[in-house]
C-alpha cells in the first residue's frame, strides 16, 4: 500500500476524537460524576484532543448536565453530544450542546441486518429514513454533524454504501463506520473504508471516521490500518477503556503515529509528552489504573528486568527501546524522593502523576510527605498518589 493510494496526501491532518468521557465512561468501574469529568475535560483540552465527546445527553440528567458543565468549561475542542435518531434524543443532545463554542451533534442507526431485525425490529427503507430525519434535524440545530452507521463491519456493503450516501446528502459533515463488536481485522477494515469511497463519490466532502473494539485485541491495529483507506478522524479513549474489551487506546495511536512516522506521515495536535500525565489521571478518577504491562502507559512499559535487556539498555536505550520514556511524559525516576526533598522536586513528580495541587495543598502534602518517608524507606509513585488522594480528602472537607 503506498500513500498515492490513500485518500489523501500526507499533509492531511488525523483529527482525534476522544470519547472517553462517553463510551469510556459508560463501561463498569469507568463512571464519573460531573466534577471528574471537568477535570478530564480540562486534561484532554491540554493533551490537544480535537473532539470532546461528553456524554449521551438522553440517557440520565446527570449525562445531560455533564455535558453542558463540559461546554462551558472547556472551548477549544470541539465538543460532541451522542444522540440516537429519534426526534427527542436529537432535540437533547443540542440542548445539551447550549453553551457549546463548537458543538457537534453525534447521532447513531445500526446498519447491520442482524441489529435492524433483531434490536430495532426495522427495515432497511425504515433505516434510512430514521437515519436521514435525525441528520436533518441535527443539521436544523448545529453545521458540525456526524452520523455512526453502528456495527458497521458486519453490515451489507451496497446498503451500507446507500445509508452512507443518503445522511451525506442530509447533510452529515463527518461519517463515522465503527468497528462496534471489535470483529474486524486490518486488512478488512481499510477494505470497508476503500470500498465505501469507491462507491460514494460524496465522501470526498467529509470526514471519515474509525470507531473500534477491542474484543479481538486489534483495535489499534484496525484504527491504524483505516488511516490506508482514507480514514482521517479516529475515535477513541484514554487508557483504551470502554465497553466490554474496551476503544481503541489514544495513547497507543498517539505513540504509534510517532514511532512509525515513515509510515503515517500525518501531523496531529496531540501533545505526546501529556500521555502519561493524562493516563495517570483518568486511573486516580475511577477504580481502576492500566495493566502494569499496558503499552505506552503501564508501570512496566519502561521496564527491563533481564540482565541482558539491562546491558543492552546501558549500552544503548536503542536496543530494546522504541521510544524514549519522556517522550510520553513517563517521569524519568532520575529523582530520589525522600526526607530531604523539597516542595518544588514533590510538586513536579505530583504533576507527571497526573495529580497536581495548590500551593496550600501542596504545602499540607509535603508535611504528610516528611512524616512518611520518616518512617518508610523507600517511596514509590504509588504511595505519592495515595498521600496526594489523602491530602487533597482532607483539605476539601476543612473547606467545606
Ligand atoms: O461502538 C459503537 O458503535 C458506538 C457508536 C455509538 C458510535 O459507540
Ligand atoms: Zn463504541
Amino acid at each position: 500500500m503506498t500513500h498515492s493510494e490513500t485518500a489523501g496526501t500526507p499533509q492531511d491532518r488525523i483529527v482525534f476524537f476522544d470519547t472517553t468521557l462517553r463510551d469510556g465512561e459508560q463501561s463498569p468501574g469507568c463512571s464519573m460524576g460531573t466534577p471528574e469529568k471537568i477535570e478530564m475535560a480540562h486534561a484532554l483540552d491540554d493533551l490537544g484532543v480535537d473532539i470532546l465527546e461528553a456524554g449521551f445527553a438522553i440517557s440520565s440528567e446527570g449525562d445531560f448536565q455533564a455535558i453542558r458543565a463540559v461546554s462551558q468549561a472547556v472551548r477549544r475542542p470541539v465538543i460532541a453530544s451522542l444522540a440516537r435518531t429519534r426526534k427527542l434524543d436529537v432535540e437533547r443532545a443540542a440542548h445539551s450542546l447550549d453553551l457549546a463554542e463548537r458543538p457537534r451533534i453525534h447521532t447513531f442507526l445500526a446498519s447491520s441486518d442482524l441489529h435492524l431485525e433483531v434490536k430495532l425490529k426495522m427495515s432497511r427503507a425504515q433505516a434510512l429514513d430514521h437515519a436521514t430525519a435525525a441528520v436533518r434535524q441535527a443539521r436544523s440545530y448545529v453545521d458540525d454533524v456526524e452520523f455512526s452507521a453502528e456495527d458497521a463491519t458486519r453490515s451489507d456493503m451496497e446498503f451500507l454504501a446507500q445509508l452512507v450516501a443518503a445522511t451525506i446528502e442530509a447533510g452529515a459533515t463527518t461519517i463515522n463506520l465503527p468497528d462496534t463488536v471489535g470483529y474486524s481485522t486490518p486488512e478488512d477494515y481499510a477494505q470497508m473504508f476503500r470500498e465505501i469511497r469507491s462507491r460514494v463519490p460524496a465522501v470526498a466532502n467529509i470526514t471519515l471516521s474509525a470507531h473500534c473494539h477491542d474484543d479481538l485485541g486489534m483495535a489499534v491495529a484496525n484504527s491504524l490500518a483505516s488511516i490506508e483507506g482514507g480514514v482521517r478522524q479516529i475515535e477513541c479513549t484514554i487508557n483504551g477503556i470502554g465497553e466490554r474489551a474496551g476503544n481503541a487506546a489514544l495513547e497507543e495511536i498517539a505513540a504509534a503515529l510517532m514511532v512509525r512516522r515513515d509510515k503515517y506521515p500525518y501531523p496531529h495536535s496531540l501533545k505526546n509528552d501529556l500521555l502519561f500525565p493524562t493516563s495517570q489521571m483518568l486511573g486516580e478518577r475511577i477504580s481502576f489504573r492500566p495493566a502494569p504491562n499496558k503499552a505506552v502507559v503501564g508501570s512496566n512499559a519502561f521496564a527491563h528486568e533481564a540482565g541482558i535487556h539491562q546491558h543492552g539498555m546501558l549500552a544503548n536505550p536503542l536496543t530494546y527501546e522504541i521510544m524514549t520514556p519522556a517522550s510520553v511524559g513517563v517521569p524519568s525516576n532520575s529523582m530520589v524522593l525522600g526526607k530531604h526533598s523539597g516542595r518544588r522536586a514533590l510538586g513536579h513528580r505530583l504533576q507527571e502523576l497526573g495529580h497536581p495541587l495548590d500551593a496550600a495543598r501542596l504545602d499540607e502534602f509535603y508535611h504528610r510527605f516528611v512524616e512518611l518517608a520518616d518512617r518508610k524507606k523507600a517511596i514509590y509513585d504509588q504511595d505519592l498518589v495515595a498521600l496526594a488522594t489523602q491530602t487533597t480528602a482532607a483539605t476539601s472537607l476543612a473547606q467545606a
